[in-house]
């Protein structure tokens, strides 16, 4: 790829002229609907730790990282995270610091069902989540939960896991478990978070948990039995739980967007949305139901083609298709980044057969001044995230959107002003969309914290808020995005110059619009007391308390 992406420097300029006309930055400054909720987002493995504590048993993460310590970039696991099983009070208050109206965080199905069935409860793990649950409600902050976010039961994996068609009772029967324990509270369900990282990540290469990597075969079964089980969940709410607890349910879709440069490749880019994310939204969202068109025909040619005696990718019965049909009441949305794609002969035996990228035979670059910061992993290209939004409200009837991950990874330090950067500029794209027609309800940053980033470990850093891994207390720390962050939520606008702490003299803040003129003190005026208190000048020195104040009311 790094050659590839070689290949594209030179045209690279032109691209940015033209991502220019596509979408224009504005700078005024730009009010959000009322109503428009905003929130942050982790995930149980990722942040939990207390891996095996009061009862919980092996999940596949657990069990990955254990084999193979080094299977992680950094030989990191997340036996302790974010401790966040023990700091939750902590993470309230920095919800509270922010002001979110929303968190998103899931369950771990082996935390609170430890032989995987409901045969027994662990009144451990269910304390916890109630605890969570009940100081975040104490400040008003809703939750919103994801039931599975990728850490299955080791168990249930020995028996296929989503390849096993079982697994639709299995987590049908868990889902239950989660509604009646906590849907009197919890008005926000997601049923599954970015499907087609499970599947094809997971079952179809080796890039997650559990690194089956059966390509073009595993990922298409785990595929179906997923969607299936989505269905049923929604279906178990939607009939038993919605007439008393009148919540809402739905899907986390990853959407990266695909584009192309060249109009030749307009139904490559079509067919490359439809394998990566389509799969998923096309049985719900469409009109008609069932898979994307394309999928099924290139799959069924190729499968052919190599001597199965019938397509690879599993078909649905028509009462199948009807069954998953209409069972999301938002699109969730994750977005990280757009590629562009191409097809030719250069690429039709560019990868191994069979495979879903085989499958799909396109060939995907993007180019190296997408990047900003020092990490590679997430791209700036927040003209593609406008793109996607118009595409999904055109393709979908204009379905009701609540975005449930959108960041950006750094290497860590406090002062990101790139991470600010892709936020303010992803947002404004959400803006642009709503101010075309699209229902956009609300927006989740990924992530509330720095945490355990799957194979990466530890190298990519997503959070508002820094972790000290070095300290026991996993002492949490605001960026400077935080403050950014904090401001659009206080004030409703996203204001493209707002510079947080840096506009007035005092060491103290003064809040001229309250009545009480509140004064908060400002991160200089913890440096300064610093100095004062050790009659010493430390050029090195930086604060770890809570620079953050509490605005009362959230
Ligand atoms: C395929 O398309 C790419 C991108 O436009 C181009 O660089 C390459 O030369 C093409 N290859 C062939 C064999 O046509």
């Amino acid at each position: 790829m790094a050659g590839l992406q070689l290949l594209f420097l030179l045209t690279a300029s032109l691209v940015i002229i033209e991502s220019k006309i596509i979408n224009e930055v504005r700078h005024e400054v730009r009010k959000f609907p009322d109503n428009f909720l905003f929130g942050t987002a982790t995930a149980s493995y990722q942040v939990e730790g207390a891996w095996d504590e009061d009862g919980k048993t092996e999940s596949i993460w657990d069990h990955v990282t254990h084999e193979n310590p080094c299977v992680t970039t950094d030989c990191l696991n997340g036996d302790i995270a974010d401790n966040s099983y023990h700091l939750y009070k902590r993470d309230v208050e920095m919800m509270r610091e922010l002001g979110l109206d929303h968190y998103r965080f899931s369950l771990s199905w082996p935390r609170i069902l430890p032989t995987s069935f409901p045969d027994k409860i662990n009144e451990a793990g269910v304390q916890y989540y109630n605890n969570l649950i009940d100081e975040m409600l104490k400040y008003n902050i809703k939750p919103m939960v994801t039931l599975y976010h990728w850490d299955l039961p080791q168990k249930l994996q020995e028996m296929g896991g989503w390849t096993n068609p079982n697994i639709i009772d299995w987590y049908s029967d868990y889902v239950r478990v989660a509604f009646e324990l906590f849907g009197d509270r919890v008005k926000h369900w997601i049923t599954i978070n970015e499907a087609h990282a499970v599947c094809y990540a997971g079952y179809g290469d080796n890039a997650l948990a559990p690194l089956l990597n059966i390509k073009g075969v595993a990922d298409y079964m785990c595929t179906k039995n997923l969607l299936l089980a989505h269905a049923k969940a929604y279906h178990i709410y939607d009939e038993e739980f919605r007439p008393t607890q009148g919540g809402s349910i739905f899907m986390s879709i990853i959407a990266q967007y695909y584009d192309t440069e060249h109009e030749e490749f307009a139904q490559a880019a079509e067919e490359a949305n439809d394998f990566s994310w389509g799969l998923y939204s096309h049985p719900i969202f469409s009109e008609t139901g069932d898979f994307p068109k394309s999928l099924k025909e290139r799959v069924a040619a190729k499968s052919a083609e190599q001597g199965f005696p019938r397509s690879r990718l599993p078909e649905f019965t028509q009462e199948e298709i009807d069954y998953i049909r209409g069972t999301s009441d938002y699109f969730g949305l994750n977005h990280y980044y757009t590629s562009f794609v191409y097809r030719n002969e250069s690429t039709m035996n560019y990868y191994e057969s069979p495979s879903f990228d085989d499958d799909l035979g396109v060939v995907m670059y993007t180019y190296d001044d997408w990047i900003i910061g020092e990490s590679d992993f997430t791209k700036f290209v927040p003209w593609g995230y406008y793109k996607l939004l118009t595409k999904i409200r055109e393709d979908y009837g204009n379905p009701p959107i609540i975005i449930t991950e959108n960041g950006f990874a750094s290497h860590g330090g406090l002062n990101d002003d790139d991470r600010i950067k892709y936020y303010r500029h992803h947002l404004s794209a959400v803006l642009d969309a709503i101010e075309d027609g699209s229902d956009i309800q609300g927006y989740t940053a990924w992530s509330l914290m720095d945490n355990f980033e799957w194979l990466r470990g530890y190298t990519e850093r997503f959070g508002l808020y820094e972790v000290d891994y070095e300290s026991p207390a996993r002492t949490r720390t605001p960026r400077k995005s935080a403050f950014v962050y904090k401001q659009i939520l206080r004030t409703r606008e996203l204001d493209m110059h707002y510079e947080p702490d840096t506009d007035r003299f005092g060491l103290y803040e003064v809040d001229y619009e309250s009545p009480e003129r509140t004064r908060t003190p400002r991160k200089s005026a913890f440096v300064y007391k610093q100095i004062l208190r050790t009659r010493e000048l430390d050029m090195h020195y930086e604060p770890d308390t809570d620079v953050m104040t509490i605005d009362e009311g959230h």
